[in-house]
């Protein structure tokens, strides 16, 4: 009798998701060093295929280009101006988006703002938050003044029920966060691991596309490599935004660094107050007026001088990556 298959090692950079199949000190692809992590992945009986005429119901089929419809129109637009410039002009139906960045930069405010308005705007709207309760979510809509009527939330780590969840309730907008912290109980590596960050977000990206829902997921941006960064999930992900600042500033920066549906040249800027994220539609005014280089760093900042000349989207004067 033939026994089951044991589940073959690999070794992946935790960075950028190169892979392995024995430890390396350093990456050859990022150069980064000690990001390699041991991962099992089980043989795949279920190839990505049948996974996905599972999500998708029926299989594809060739259609005219010309008619296939899709206009600028069916974006939903927002009224966070930032936000809906950095996106291209609005919210693309099916897009797959990434937040990215620090721990406590602010990625799970300027979502749950971002959830509330497409609520109140266009329709209901799923938060899925895998790191924390939802009285956790409902103190942080609180002090945000967000009412939150057709605002779903549901703590869960579990992507089959996450993706169960959707396709049941079909809502306008979805949230997932963070990607680092759901899991597919099909692939036996740890959450947070390259190969399942990478299998959930193909899994969203699949039911993005065929149910039309938007789904954007956070993740965290980190340094120490048992968590796998948002860098494994830019190619496959649709747009990915990067939100910046420094710790002890309250200004940040919204950039895209990818984005399928818009250019990448708009930034946003916000500013992150107690009450959430305000839109600074004129950043050089406000950073002069009364908090000077406060997260620019290159206006003459006298009180600081230690600071003077960073800035924040230099490469290395943070951890973006
Ligand atoms: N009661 C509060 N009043 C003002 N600001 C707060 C308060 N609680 C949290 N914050 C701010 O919000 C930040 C956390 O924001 P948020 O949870 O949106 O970040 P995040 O990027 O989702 O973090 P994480 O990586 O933990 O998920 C804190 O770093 C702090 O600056
Ligand atoms: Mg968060
Ligand atoms: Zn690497």
């Amino acid at each position: 009798m033939k026994t089951a298959k044991a589940p073959r090692s690999i070794f992946a950079c935790q960075e950028c998701g190169n892979q392995s199949t024995k430890w390396l000190g350093r990456c050859p692809e990022c150069g980064n060093w000690n990001t390699y992590v041991e991962e099992q992945v089980q043989a795949k009986p279920s190839s990505q295929g049948a996974r996905a005429r599972r999500v998708t119901g029926a299989a594809a089929h060739p259609m005219p280009l010309a008619e296939v419809q899709f206009t600028n129109a069916n974006r939903l637009r927002l009224g966070m101006r930032e936000l809906n410039q950095v996106l291209g002009g609005g919210i693309v139906p099916g897009s797959l988006v990434l937040v990215g960045g620090d721990p406590g930069i602010g990625k799970s405010t300027l979502l749950l703002q971002l959830a509330s308005e497409v609520a109140a705007t266009f329709g209901s709207v799923l938060y899925v938050s895998g790191e924390e309760s939802v009285q956790q979510l409902k103190l942080r809509a609180q002090r945000l003044g967000i009412p939150g009527d057709r605002l779903l939330v549901m703590a869960e780590n579990d992507l089959d029920a996450i993706i169960e969840q959707l396709e049941k309730s079909r809502p306008m907008m979805a949230v997932v966060d963070s990607i680092q912290t759901v899991f597919l109980s099909g692939v036996t590596s740890a959450p947070g691991s390259v190969s399942q960050v990478r299998e959930s977000a193909g899994r969203l990206m699949l039911l993005a596309k065929s149910s039309h829902i938007p789904i954007f997921l956070a993740g965290h941006v980190n340094k120490e490599g048992a968590i796998a960064g948002p860098r494994v999930l830019e190619h496959i992900v649709d747009t990915v935004l990067y939100l910046e600042g420094e710790r002890h500033h309250s200004f940040r920066i919204l950039r895209s660094q990818k984005n399928r549906f818009g250019s990448t040249d708009e930034i946003g800027v916000f500013e992150m107050r107690d009450s959430g994220m305000h839109e600074v539609s004129d950043p050089s005014r406000a950073f002069l007026q009364d908090r000077p280089a406060a997260a620019f760093g290159q206006w003459h900042r006298p009180e600081s001088p230690a600071h003077a000349g960073r800035d924040p989207r230099a490469p290395g004067a943070h951890s973006t990556r």
